[in-house]
């Protein structure tokens, strides 16, 4: 039976992953590593399904960054279709379990085909309130900060706001995260142990999990355990407790 989320006042309101692995999972299997782009695909709904029986309300993934589009234009073309067809392929089970999706990232350099999906998406699952499932998608912090920032001036410029009012509050409003608390809680798949340009600002007091899994390989079951023991974890926020 589903756990009522006050049953776990201690848990991570607000878990973000950054879904790594998928590439040394094909090739461990001989594979393309588009194989295991689609094989990590498979693994988000379990997650997301899982969120209420752990108490998490937002959780946030983290999809394609600012700085991917290095890779091959095949691997890029084919994280793109494959954004696609997932978006066609999951948007009725998200609305049917009440998830309300939202993505953050710059959507200038996306293919109009993608925004227009991720539009639609957003609309059509906008008043579920079960789980709140945000897909970074061309995401990066330095990116999302440097854009709130020309947004920012542009505002001082015409008069709308005066440096004055310019504090982390303010800044916050700007950012794409805008409508979301900060996360309680980060979790990295695949070993390695950074940030790679994710949620900078808003993790400013996370606590973080580095997991040696490969994200296709993330299961509910180690989710359930990884936030499960969030609650031994004594968060201090600068303050001082003895
Ligand atoms: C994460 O898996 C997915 C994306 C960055 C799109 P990777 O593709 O980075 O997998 P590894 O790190 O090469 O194994
Ligand atoms: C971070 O993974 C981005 C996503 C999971 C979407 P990367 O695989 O791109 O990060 P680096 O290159 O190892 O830092
Ligand atoms: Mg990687």
């Amino acid at each position: 039976m589903a756990k009522d989320t006050t049953d776990t006042p201690q848990g991570p309101q607000h878990v973000a992953i950054i879904m790594d692995g998928n590439g040394r999972w094909a090739q461990q299997r001989g594979r393309p590593r588009l194989f295991g782009h689609h094989a990590g695909a498979r693994r988000v709904r379990e997650i997301v399904e899982s969120c209420p029986d752990v108490g998490v309300k937002y959780l946030t993934i983290f999809a394609f960054s600012t700085e991917n589009w290095k890779r091959t234009q095949s691997e890029v073309a084919g994280l793109m279709r494959l954004f696609r067809r997932y978006i066609e392929r999951e948007a009725k089970a998200l609305f049917q379990d009440g998830v309300r999706v939202r993505f953050i990232g710059d959507r200038i350099k996306l293919d109009s085909k993608l925004v227009t999906l991720m539009d639609n998406l957003e609309l059509y699952t906008a008043d579920n309130d079960k789980v709140h499932l945000t897909i970074a998608l061309n995401y990066g912090s330095r990116d999302e900060v440097t854009r709130a920032a020309q947004r920012l001036a542009v505002e001082i410029e015409q008069g709308r706001l005066s440096h004055k009012d310019v504090d982390a509050e303010t800044l916050s409003r700007f950012l794409d995260t805008r409508f979301l608390p900060d996360p309680d809680l980060v979790i990295r798949t695949s070993g390695e142990a950074r940030i790679s340009n994710f949620l900078l600002w808003q993790s400013a007091y996370a606590e973080y999990e580095f997991l040696d899994t490969l994200w296709p390989d993330f299961t509910a079951e180690e989710f359930a355990k990884v936030v499960g023991s969030f609650g031994s974890r004594e968060r201090r926020f600068g303050g001082a407790t003895v």
